[in-house]
């Protein structure tokens, strides 16, 4: 018998920036020119069909301007094309393009896109790199910055895929201008998580000017774009494969993926998560740590940013129950929930554990009591 043991240690840089600004597509341009993805000249741009025409056809026409080859995948927009056979056909028509491991991925629109371009972009060639640029709110917010990458299957949201790291993000705000108001509400459900989560100052600047944000005022926009960040990556860079700290970026969406797949896609993600918040609120009301006034300022900032905070009719609660335990935070078949503490933090339950194990029939009592 012999043993070979191969030694594989590394020392990983997954370093990059985030770039928020407005109108951003000439920068990317810029930094291509100057050595983004190094020698890599080939691109593959992944988008869906609504923001092809918007901003996808225009970015991939400056990139050949400048000298680079590539061309433009599309795929139908919304969630429920967030799939494996999505990837699968893409990949396919890559492959017959003719794309090699010399290529990278630039993902063009929204957390659907910059989820399943990332993930594609992980397992092509073993890997390529890919750069993400943000057009909503929601991929500003949350999606596209983290470098979790993932596609939904019929059973659960996001459970099938990879921890990898994009080259560079772009948050442009100009695009927030099409998005639809719905569309705009829904990217504020990450936003009202992030303040409820880590600072009550920005819960307090949320409360004061929703309105601009909603009218997409661009000095609000800019202000709210730059603090998910610097929120979303205190927590990333100190648990980037969420072992302990970065659950907390949980926050209401054990609820929120249950109800949104329950829902058929009806809601909308952010939608989802806020219907999650309030059930969260809820329940940290229920174990004594939130003030039931205060769980009422984070509903009402919920409704403030057009956003609902009652389980919809159509949705069954016993089965919400059972949906419950298809969540990635489930330990040995039992719920485990992020709490908040106040306004501004959550509930470290002990020294870096901030998810605790709560009974079916706690939850129960509380989402049939929710309106
Ligand atoms: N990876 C993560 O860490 C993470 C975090 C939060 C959410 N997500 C995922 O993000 C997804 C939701 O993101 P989303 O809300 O951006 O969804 P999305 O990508 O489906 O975009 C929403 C809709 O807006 C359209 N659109 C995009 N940009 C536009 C623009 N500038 N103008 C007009 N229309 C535009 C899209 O075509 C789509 O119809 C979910 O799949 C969710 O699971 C991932």
């Amino acid at each position: 018998m012999s043993i070979f043991r191969v030694e594989l240690k590394k020392v990983v840089d997954d370093s990059y920036e985030i770039e928020v600004g407005r109108s951003l597509a000439e920068k990317l341009a810029d930094d291509l020119a100057h050595g983004l993805m190094d020698s890599r000249s080939r691109f593959a741009l992944i988008t869906d069909s609504r923001v092809e025409k918007l901003y996808a056809e225009p970015i991939c026409r400056r990139l050949l301007d400048l000298g680079l080859k590539g061309q433009l995948f599309s795929f139908p927009a919304g969630e429920k094309s967030k799939t494996r056979s999505t990837k699968a056909e893409l990949e396919d028509r890559m492959l017959e393009a003719g794309y090699h491991r010399d290529c990278f991925v630039l993902a063009v629109g929204g957390g659907v896109v910059s989820d399943l371009a990332g993930f594609l972009a992980g397992t092509f060639g073993r890997g390529v790199p890919f750069i993400n640029y943000a057009t909503t709110l929601l991929a500003a917010a949350d999606a596209s910055v983290g470098g979790k990458t993932a596609v939904d299957t019929p059973l659960a949201t996001n459970l099938i895929g990879l921890f990898y790291q994009p080259r560079k993000v772009y948050i442009d705000i100009d695009c927030w201008n099409t998005l639809p108001p719905r569309e705009i509400s829904s990217g504020l459900a990450e936003t009202v998580k992030h303040a409820c989560l880590a600072d009550s100052t920005f819960f307090e600047y949320l409360e004061r000017h929703m309105a601009e944000i909603r009218a997409v005022s661009p000095d609000a926009c800019e202000y709210i774009a730059r603090r998910n960040c610097e929120i979303k990556y205190g927590v990333v860079m100190r648990d980037e494969r969420e072992t302990g700290l970065r659950e907390v970026l949980n926050l209401g969406h054990t609820v929120g993926r249950a109800v949104e797949v329950l829902s058929g896609y009806r809601l909308l993600h952010g939608e989802a998560v806020s219907i999650g918040l309030a059930a969260q609120t809820a329940l940290s009301v229920r174990m004594g740590y939130i003030t039931p006034a205060d769980a009422a300022r984070v509903t009402s900032l919920l409704e403030q940013a057009g956003l609902p905070v009652r389980i919809p009719e159509y949705i069954d609660r016993n089965m919400l129950v059972k949906k419950l335990y298809t969540d990635k935070k489930v330990r040995n078949g039992r719920l485990r929930f992020v709490l908040q503490r106040g306004i501004g933090n959550v509930v470290e339950f002990s020294p870096g554990v901030f998810a605790a194990e709560i009974g079916e029939s706690t939850v129960r009592d509380i989402l049939l009591a929710m309106p």
